[in-house]
């Protein structure tokens, strides 16, 4: 196993990915920032420089379970304190499994101002994967504002409440195109031939088979990635085989990574269309493009068809087919235990909270305190944070997901869970309507530090006498990220068998802004003593020693 060095700058830099000019966050002048390239068991360095000048920031390692380093996961306010302006923190963990991962910032909505990139772990020298390509290549979708996160976040936590609304356009590994003739938009700001907006193309040679990594960080949207007139077979979820099977649309879930194998069979003559499309919600921006160019035809070359218009946003059928499609791939399969320790079921509503528009869970929206966690946790601070335990599940068997519904005893609070360490634990997530008549949205939930087992999906309301009985017991798929489907339920089992103290929330940006998530502690008791590094915030001040 290697040591991989990375010395990282963050910083604001004017950039046009859609065209449109906008200081973005990047890394080394760049977003998407650089990929992390590494092998199993291979431990990985980041000597980051926050040159924000006036804003904190924190990356997460999204998907790695950080074994052994919980202080390494990057979750500003739950395992770390915010690197301060001009301040450098190094991270260091090691990638203990072969995937697709991501990383991103988890500082308040900083991911979508750009700052986030891939993360591959290769297996080792002489291991080979259980299916076959000819080569191996990332794509992260993404979508795009022009507002900053920092507006953003100032209109969510406003009275009245600001909606971010639909982005202004979908970025295909940080490229994209909006429209800049579109009324309002100021000329000196939207350049249509700005060559940092040029379309992203992937070569290919005809005949030969490509890995595509796909991944979505998407802020807000759901979306259906496709290339025009290719089949997709997805063999890899969140780091873990899939049994493949066979799609024309991927639908991919902010959080979610997924291989597919692309064969080049189709007219090597001319270029195809790559395009993602919003789902789940009705938005008017305009698909994502990129060209798929078949060597040696020119790259800028546009394909001489129409992209694919892609799904209607509204049908939930075939998006509730692909999840249940995705099952753990035979000679692969880690079956789950038979049986759990604790259920706690997960009511997600929206509702207003002493005149704020929140998200809650069981009728608690979630609070960030200023002391993380697992600095509380370790040393005992017990006026960091809300002691009193949370429940395991608001009772909603008169509770209508379906109707529009006040719910006037929410409240906030930053209070965790606690977990008996070795213990499995079901979570149930039932969705329900929003402040809005006849809707209800997609959320993807992200759990740090774990895999989890996807036990199942449905529709209506989750009645355990009847539908724990569906679950898959047999070849569950291990993700780290699972969309619950509006109006349904999505059943999940994980180990608590990391020591530490781990972040499960909705990874849209606003939602998990707005309180959509929770905290999970387990055997905080077994954490080795934390770095320093951490320290520095909240009442954990005095343990830092610069
Ligand atoms: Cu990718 Cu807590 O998030
Ligand atoms: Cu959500």
């Amino acid at each position: 196993a290697r040591v991989r060095r990375y010395k990282w700058e963050v910083k604001y830099e004017m950039k046009s990915p859609d065209c449109y000019k906008k200081l973005a966050i990047t890394i080394n002048g760049r977003s998407p920032g650089p990929s992390i390239v590494a092998r199993v068991g291979d431990t990985i360095i980041v000597e980051l420089k926050n040159s924000l000048f006036t804003e904190n920031v924190a990356i997460h390692w999204h998907g790695i379970r950080q074994i052994g380093t919980p202080w390494m996961d990057g979750t500003e306010g739950v395992t770390q304190c915010p690197i301060l302006p001009a301040d450098t923190f190094v991270y260091k963990f090691v990638v203990d499994r072969p995937g697709t991962y991501l990383y991103h910032a988890h500082y308040g909505m900083q991911r979508e101002d750009g700052l986030y990139g891939s993360l591959r772990v290769l297996l080792n020298e002489g291991e080979s994967e259980p299916f076959q390509y000819d080569y191996d290549r990332s794509i992260i979708l993404n979508d795009w504002y022009h507002n900053s996160s920092k507006q953003q976040s100032f209109g969510l936590s406003s009275i009245p409440f600001v909606w971010v609304g639909e982005p202004q356009s979908i970025l295909i590994q940080g490229r994209g195109k909006f429209d800049c003739s579109t009324p309002g938009t100021p000329t000196a700001l939207c350049n249509a031939s700005h060559p940092e907006c040029a379309p992203y193309a992937i070569t290919v040679v005809p005949g030969k088979t490509y890995r595509l990594r796909i991944g979505s960080l998407t802020a807000l949207s759901a979306l259906s990635f496709e290339i025009e007139g290719h089949n997709m077979t997805v063999v890899e979820a969140d780091g873990h085989y899939v049994e493949p099977f066979t799609v024309k649309n991927l639908f991919i879930y902010s959080g979610e990574t997924y291989s597919v194998l692309v064969t080049a069979d189709q007219d090597p003559s001319r270029n195809y269309w790559m395009s993602a499309k919003i789902v789940s919600r009705n938005s008017n921006t305009t698909n994502g493009l990129a060209i798929l160019n078949y060597y040696p035809n020119h790259p800028r070359r546009d394909p001489p068809t129409t992209p694919p218009a892609g799904p209607h946003w509204d049908d939930r059928r075939p998006r509730l087919a692909q999840s249940g499609a995705i099952r753990a791939r035979r000679g692969f399969i880690h079956p789950p235990p038979q049986i759990s320790d604790r259920t706690i079921v997960m009511l997600n509503t929206q509702n207003n909270v002493g005149g704020y528009r929140r998200w809650s869970i069981n009728n608690v929206s979630f609070n960030m305190p200023h002391t993380p966690y697992l600095i509380a946790y370790k040393h005992n601070l017990l006026d960091a944070f809300d002691q009193r335990p949370l429940s395991d599940g608001h009772d909603f068997t008169t509770y209508n997901i379906s109707a529009v519904q006040t719910n006037p005893n929410a409240t906030t609070s930053n209070a965790a869970y606690r977990l008996k360490f070795n213990t499995t634990v079901d979570v149930i997530l039932q969705n329900a309507n929003t402040m809005n008549p006849d809707n209800s949205e997609t959320h993807p939930w992200h759990l740090h530090g774990h895999d989890f087992w996807v036990l199942g999906y449905g529709v209506g309301k989750f009645d355990a006498t009847k539908d724990a009985g569906s679950f898959n017991l047999v070849d569950p798929i291990m993700k780290n990220t699972v969309a619950v489907h509006p109006f349904g339920w999505t059943a999940l089992r994980f180990r608590a068998d990391n020591p530490g103290v781990w972040a499960f929330h909705c990874h849209i940006e606003s939602h998990f802004f707005m309180g959509m998530g929770v905290v999970f502690e387990e055997g905080v008791e077994r954490v080795g003593e934390l770095p320093s590094s951490i320290m520095g915030c909240g009442h954990a001040k005095g343990f830092y020693k610069p």
